[in-house]
């Protein structure tokens, strides 16, 4: 299968493309169209056609492309927002609703896995958080004492199923873990064996909201009664774009020479978090190992990561091999939550869901079942902590401001920073960079064959300068997050649009 990065993931591996059995869009009027194949909106997809409605998934590439091919496979109530800080914001209440829809998720992926036969390895697990100084274990004492009122069975431990030292540890129950394409294809099967509809290389390109929503796509337009945006972060510019931010996180597949894999969810304190887990594939074993988190756009040298990754990991396990190595991006709200409901300024019609921090597996079916409660009866009990439209001003000021501003600052600031202004020959094969030239920045990218590649490095959705990702070999903007190949294609929205093609001949003389 294919993923929206150069490296591949541990979950592509002998995966071939999904085959759906519509290659056509459907004439008729949909109940559901669900814009986003990865496990967000093909579970939601399915918890609505199971509940009556008649759905249509589109995918702009093949199902699985984006996160949910890149991602960890964490299935956990303990969440990258810790409940001391939910409490915080959003009162002990509001932490218990999360603990609830979040414990809810994992119990239907279980169910679902049942149901539909899926052979994906779902497993609960003991997780584990530590802390490695004085600081940490102050912060662990109240992580422990919210995750308990949020109703977590959460204790302290003299133990670690890791070889890490630290100063204090506490356990929980009830994570899980699976295999992540092989379980999204097997709730894509279960889709269209109920009677939904999936359909690939169908990029949303815009959309119009009455009564019936109308959506231009590259294969034609679509009516439905009711649209959902599975995207990761919705197209067009909307409120939620200044309360998301785009990150990338690395993660490695090790193989150990002494067998020494955990049998858990391990997680240390650093600001940005390791986390630790085992998957077997194909009878073999591997240490799944992630971090290095940043920003998107906002490292020039994404390779270093990776790096930093494995001496880390070295320092502690006997590595055999790193077998797989890839990054991938989410998006992290501004207040801490996800947002899941009606999309703030379209018609009521139109649904969102979005903001999933790192936990998006286990999102992704808090939305299913929240969008389903919604579409179909109009109500769930989780609707209100979840919603796109609520105001936590307390909350997601600072984080707001950080993030907001740095939108400004590449809106009206990079794009005239001389920093940026490089030789082209500097560009080596396999590199990407923005330079100057003649007062026009350009995005520049030498393939392995030594052929230089041009685009404008405007992002399409709103104009903020993209970053060459030298992992991953993608253009990537820092605003919302938007990606393209080296040559400009659309990887990943919110920009619909490739970039535009800039013709080097008529710019330079190349050798
Ligand atoms: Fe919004 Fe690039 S993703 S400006």
């Amino acid at each position: 299968m294919h993923r929206d990065g150069a490296n591949k993931s541990l979950w592509q591996d002998a995966m071939p493309v999904y085959k759906p059995k519509h290659k056509i869009i459907p004439e008729q009027v949909v109940d559901v169209l669900v814009v986003g194949g990865g496990i967000t909106g093909l579970s939601t997809a399915l918890a609505l056609q199971k509940a009556g409605q008649l759905v249509l998934v589109i995918e702009s590439h093949t199902i699985g492309f984006g996160t949910t091919g890149g991602t960890t496979a964490h299935l956990n109530t303990f969440l990258d927002t810790t409940y001391d800080h939910i409490e915080r914001d959003f009162g002990e209440k509001g932490a218990q609703l999360v603990f609830q829809a979040t414990s809810e998720a994992i119990e239907s992926i279980r169910k679902n896995t049942e149901e539909y036969n899926i052979d994906c390895g779902f497993g609960y697990k003991d997780g584990y958080v530590f802390a490695q100084n004085k600081d940490q274990a102050e912060a662990l004492e109240k992580l422990v004492q919210a995750s308990r009122k949020a109703g977590m069975e959460i204790h302290y431990t003299d133990d670690l199923p890791i070889p890490v030292p630290f100063e204090k540890a506490a356990s929980f129950t009830k994570q899980a873990q699976f295999h992540p394409t092989r379980y999204l294809y097997g709730i894509a099967e279960a889709l269209e064996n109920a009677g939904g509809m999936i359909v690939q290389q169908c990029r949303a390109e815009h959309f119009e909201s009455n009564v019936l929503t109308e959506v231009r796509t590259n294969l034609g337009v679509i009516r439905a009664r009711k649209l959902i945006f599975a995207t990761h972060i919705p197209p067009s510019i909307n409120l939620l774009h200044f309360r998301c931010a785009p990150y990338r996180s690395y993660a490695l597949a090790l193989k150990l020479n002494d067998g020494n894999y955990p049998d858990a969810l391990v997680y240390d304190m650093y600001d940005p978090f390791r986390y630790y887990r085992t998957q077997e594939a194909d009878g073999q074993k591997y240490l799944v190992i992630g971090g290095e988190d940043h920003k998107t756009g906002h490292n020039d040298n994404t390779d270093f990561c990776f790096s930093k990754l494995d001496s880390y990991a070295s320092k502690y396990y006997d590595i055999e091999e790193v077998s797989f190595k890839w990054s991938s991006e989410y998006f992290e709200p501004a207040d801490g939550l996800p947002y899941i409901g009606h999309l703030p300024g379209f018609a009521d019609n139109v649904f969102v869901a979005t903001g999933f921090s790192g936990n998006g597996m286990v999102y992704s079916h808090v939305a299913a079942l929240l969008l389903r409660d919604l579409i179909t009866t109009g109500q769930n009990p989780f609707q209100h902590v979840f919603d796109p439209n609520r105001i936590k001003p307390v909350a997601g000021f600072s984080n707001f401001v950080k993030e907001n501003a740095d939108v400004v600052r590449e809106f009206i600031g990079k794009r005239l920073s001389k920093e940026k202004i490089e030789s082209l020959v500097e560009v080596g094969k396999g590199e990407g960079k923005v330079v100057k030239y003649e007062g026009e920045s350009i995005a520049l990218y030498r393939d392995d064959r030594g052929t230089l590649h041009a685009v404008n490095p405007v992002c399409t959705h709103a104009k903020c300068i993209v970053q060459w990702n030298n992992s991953e070999k993608s253009w990537d903007c820092p605003c919302h997050g938007a990606r393209y190949t080296a040559d400009g294609k659309v990887l990943t929205g919110p920009a619909s649009k490739d970039l535009e093609i800039v013709e080097l001949k008529d710019l330079v003389k190349v050798e």
